[in-house]
């Protein structure tokens, strides 16, 4: 055998290579029948996996290891973890469509606890931010803040607040025109993207809490309507702005017109970020005299979903004083017997019972009434 393995060793290599080329092709069948049998056998595999465990999983087990070893395995944490960091480089098309997604299964397979978004529509600075700050002080886990601002604003909280960080990519705005709309859906797409926000409420820089957080947070959360002013206003100011060419999407007797601060529970806030039907008509045929922040959502959530609308506000505003804008307040405003005006003698329905806990927010506050609000405010509006 020894001697045999040697003299094969020493054959010369041209009748080597002859050897070799006569044995070739019967290597490639040999390969050949491998690959096939290993396919027929996969194919068998397949058929028995989906058949019994429904899976139509392609992937081999060795490579499944392969991954357990480089990466962590995906949880649910991946769906469920709010995003860290809320700029991102969606264009608005992208992000209304990321954000309308909806679990339908409804019961949710973890301990999730519901939050308010507070979304901030300003132009600049937040005057009011040391007020909202003791307002939210120890109540981390239940609420979450979106500010939207001018693009070109460079905010400058520190790092220790809880405002630090919380700008969403924004643009530029003009009030009474689409572009406001616009901002207010940027501010409830990128809200959505938070699982656990379930109460949307749009604030100013000018609003002010009037109750403490968990009086708030309870009021919202167990309300079966969402708080939107809609009301149909049969005068020049309302029905007056109808366009004709809304219809058949819009009619008349649908037409509604509300203040532009509401409250929306996250169903119809999927709405609003999923809206191609009614967006189109109100950016052609609602523009100036028409201001479609008054008009767009209330009119649509109306015709959608009517039975969830609480049909009035929670955002006080004094229009007493009479013109175009409700009233500003200043420092010297800002006193005992204002707060008896504000909260005292109320009469409204919550879940269809009367309650005088009526509003919520009130505006408009200019940066003077820091001072004095947050001296009252422990007396006055709990915290
Ligand atoms: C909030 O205000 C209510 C009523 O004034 C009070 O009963 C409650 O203890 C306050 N909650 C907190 C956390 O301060
Ligand atoms: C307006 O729309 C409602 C609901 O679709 C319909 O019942 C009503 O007849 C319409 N009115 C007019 C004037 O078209
Ligand atoms: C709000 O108004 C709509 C019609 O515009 C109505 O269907 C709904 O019942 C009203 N909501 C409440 C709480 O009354």
């Amino acid at each position: 055998m020894a001697i045999e393995e040697g003299k094969d060793s020493m054959i010369p290599i041209t009748v080597s290579r002859q050897a070799q080329s006569r044995l070739l092709p019967l290597r490639i069948l040999q390969f050949f029948m491998l690959f096939l049998a290993l396919g027929i056998g996969f194919s068998f595999l397949s058929m028995f996996m989906i058949r019994y465990f429904g899976v139509q999983n392609a992937i081999p087990p060795s490579q499944n290891g392969l991954q357990f070893c480089l990466e962590e395995p995906l949880g649910l944490n991946r769906w469920i973890k709010a995003p860290s960091n809320l700029m991102h480089k969606m264009s608005d098309k992208e992000l209304l469509w990321r954000a309308s997604f909806v679990p339908k299964v409804k019961k949710y397979p973890f301990k999730r606890v519901p939050k308010v978004a507070f979304m901030f529509l300003t132009r600049g600075d937040l005057p009011l931010v040391p007020l909202w700050e003791r307002f939210l002080k120890g109540h981390e886990g239940l609420y979450s803040i979106y500010i939207h601002s001018l693009p070109t604003y460079q905010p400058s909280y520190p790092s220790t607040s809880i405002f630090h960080n919380r700008q969403i990519p924004s643009q530029v705005t003009e009030w009474g025109r689409m572009s406001l709309c616009d901002a207010e859906r940027r501010l409830l797409a990128n809200a959505l993207l938070d699982i656990s926000n379930e109460r949307f409420v749009l604030v100013s820089e000018s609003c002010i809490p009037l109750y403490n957080f968990s009086i708030i947070y309870h009021y919202l959360m167990k309300s079966r309507y969402s708080f939107l002013g809609a009301f149909d206003d049969p005068g020049p100011y309302g029905r007056g702005r109808y366009n004709e060419n809304m219809a058949p999407e819009v009619n008349l007797s649908q037409w509604r017109k509300a203040s532009q601060w509401f409250e929306v529970n996250r169903k119809l806030a999927v709405s609003i970020v999923e809206d191609t039907k009614y967006y189109p008509k109100f950016e052609e045929f609602c523009r100036p005299a028409c201001y479609v922040d008054e008009h767009y959502f209330p009119t649509m959530l109306t015709i959608q979903s009517p039975g969830l609308l609480a049909n009035r506000t929670i955002t006080w505003v004094d229009w007493s004083r009479g013109g175009a804008h409700p009233a500003t307040f200043g420092k010297s405003d800002v006193t005992e017997g204002f707060f008896k005006r504000v909260l005292e003698g109320r009469n409204c329905l919550y879940n269809n019972q009367p309650i005088s806990v009526c509003f919520l927010f009130a505006r408009k506050f200019s940066p003077s009434t820091l001072e004095p609000l947050l001296e009252l405010a422990p007396k006055f509006l709990g915290f």
